[in-house]
C-alpha cells in the first residue's frame, strides 16, 4: 500500500532515503564515544581473532560487492590476507581453508543457496564463519560460527540499496575491530577512521539533499544502449555495483571495468557520445590515484566519451572533463563507497522509472535466490 510506502512511489525510492538511519542503526551501540568498538554477539574471543591467518569473504550479487570493497578495508587495516570470491565459484575450486581461515558469508537475506552452500563447505573443512546478515535467525546466521546483523530494516525492493551502505558499515566494523584486538601499527588510523565511520550517516544525507540533479541525467540517458562504468581501487567495486544496479532495473547493456584496464582493452569500446560514468577516488592518502583517474577521464572524452563524474566537492581537477559533474562529500579514501553509491542507486532507479519499468518487481529477478 501507499502508506508502507512511506508516500513513495516504490519501496526502492523509500529505502534510498533511509539509508543515512539504517546506517546509523547499524552503528548503534557497536560504536562508543571513545572509538571502542563492541562487537560481543561475534561469539568469537580476541584469542581467537588472533588466531587468523587468513580471511576469506564469500557473497552473490551486490554482497560481492561489499565483499570486494571490504577486501581493501581488512587488508590495509589488519594486514591479514583477505580473498573475495561468488559464492558459487568458491567450493568447486578445492579452496585451502583450515581452524585458522575466518569465512565472512554475507548475505542480506541469509538465504542465497550459493551462500549456504559454501558455508557448509567451509565449515566442514574446519574454518570459523561470519555472517553479516540483514535478517534475524536466517538460515546462514544459525548455521555459522557467529554473526553480525545489519540494521537495515526489512528491505523489499529486489534490488539491494540500504542493505548494501549497513554491509560496508558492518565489513568495516569487523576490519576495525579486528585491527584493535590483534593490536597493529596504524593505531591512531584505527580511531581516527572510528570516528569518521561514525559520521557517515550525516555524509550520506548530504548525498540525498544535492542528488537530484542526477534524476534528470538518468531521464535524459534513457535511450542509450550501453553504459560503461570505471573506477579504481574501492571505487571499482561501485562502478561494478553500479553496472549492476543498471542491469537489473533499467534492462541495458552496463559493465564496469577497472580505470587501469581501460588502455587494455575497453578504451577500444569508446565512441561518440557513449556514456561512461567514472568514480573518482578521495584525494586523501592516495592521490596518485586520483591523477591517474583524472588522465584516464581526460583519454575517454578525447575518444568521444560523455563523461559523466562522480568527484569529491571542490575537486577542481576533474571539472574541465566531466561533461556531467556530481559532487560527493569529501570522505576517506576507504569510506567513499559509503557516499559515491548512493548517486549511482538513484541513476539506475531513475532509468529504470523513465523506461517504466517497476523497479521493485524487476523482471526474471528474485529476491532472495534459494536454488543454485
Ligand atoms: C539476488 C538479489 C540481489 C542480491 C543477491 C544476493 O540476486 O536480487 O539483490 O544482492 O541475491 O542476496 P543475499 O540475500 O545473499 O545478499
Amino acid at each position: 500500500s501507499a502508506a508502507e510506502k512511506g508516500g513513495y512511489e516504490y519501496f526502492m525510492l523509500k529505502e534510498i532515503v533511509e539509508q543515512p538511519r539504517a546506517l546509523a542503526d547499524t552503528l548503534l551501540g557497536r560504536v562508543a564515544a571513545d572509538g571502542t568498538l563492541t562487537l560481543d554477539e561475534m561469539r568469537l574471543t580476541p584469542a581467537d581473532l588472533r588466531e587468523i591467518s587468513k580471511i576469506v569473504i564469500i557473497a552473490c550479487g551486490t554482497s560481492y560487492h561489499a565483499g570486494m570493497i571490504a577486501k581493501y578495508a581488512v587488508e590495509h587495516w589488519c594486514r591479514i590476507p583477505c580473498e573475495v570470491e561468488v559464492a558459487s565459484e568458491f567450493r568447486y575450486r578445492d579452496p585451502i581453508l583450515d581452524h585458522r581461515t575466518l569465512v565472512i558469508a554475507i548475505s542480506q537475506s541469509g538465504e542465497s543457496m550459493d551462500t549456504l552452500m559454501a558455508v557448509r563447505y567451509a565449515r566442514e573443512q574446519g574454518a570459523r564463519v561470519l555472517a553479516i546478515c540483514n535478517v534475524n535467525g536466517s538460515t546462514i546466521p544459525r548455521e555459522s560460527d557467529a554473526v553480525l546483523y545489519t540494521h537495515a530494516g526489512p528491505e523489499v525492493g529486489v534490488a539491494a540499496t540500504k542493505t548494501f551502505l549497513t554491509q560496508l558499515a558492518a565489513c568495516y566494523l569487523v576490519g576495525l575491530y579486528l585491527a584493535q584486538v590483534r593490536g597493529h601499527k596504524f593505531g591512531d588510523e584505527i580511531n581516527t577512521v572510528i570516528g569518521q565511520l561514525a559520521h557517515m550517516p550525516e555524509q550520506v544525507e548530504k548525498v540525498l539533499d544535492t542528488v537530484d540533479p542526477v534524476r534528470a541525467l538518468a531521464r535524459s540517458l534513457a535511450d542509450a544502449d550501453t553504459v560503461l562504468f570505471l573506477g579504481r581501487h574501492v571505487g571499482y567495486p561501485v562502478a561494478m555495483e553500479g553496472a549492476l544496479k543498471l542491469k537489473e532495473l533499467a534492462y541495458m547493456h552496463a559493465e564496469a571495468f577497472a580505470a587501469g584496464e581501460l588502455k587494455h582493452g575497453p578504451i577500444a569500446l569508446i565512441e561518440d557520445g557513449l556514456p561512461v560514468v567514472v568514480v573518482v577516488p578521495s584525494r586523501e592518502g592516495r592521490s596518485v590515484l586520483h591523477d591517474k583517474i583524472v588522465s584516464n577521464i581526460q583519454e575517454i572524452r578525447a575518444r568521444g566519451a560523455r563523461t559523466v563524474v562522480i568527484a569529491e566537492e571542490g575537486d577542481e581537477a576533474v571539472r574541465p572533463f566531466a561533461d556531467e559533474l556530481v559532487e560527493i562529500p569529501a570522505v576517506p579514501t576507504l569510506l567513499q563507497p559509503i557516499v559515491s553509491t548512493v548517486p549511482l542507486q538513484v541513476f539506475a532507479c531513475e532509468l529504470a522509472l523513465a523506461k517504466g519499468n517497476d523497479v521493485d518487481q524487476p523482471r526474471n529477478l528474485a529476491k532472495s535466490v534459494t536454488v543454485e
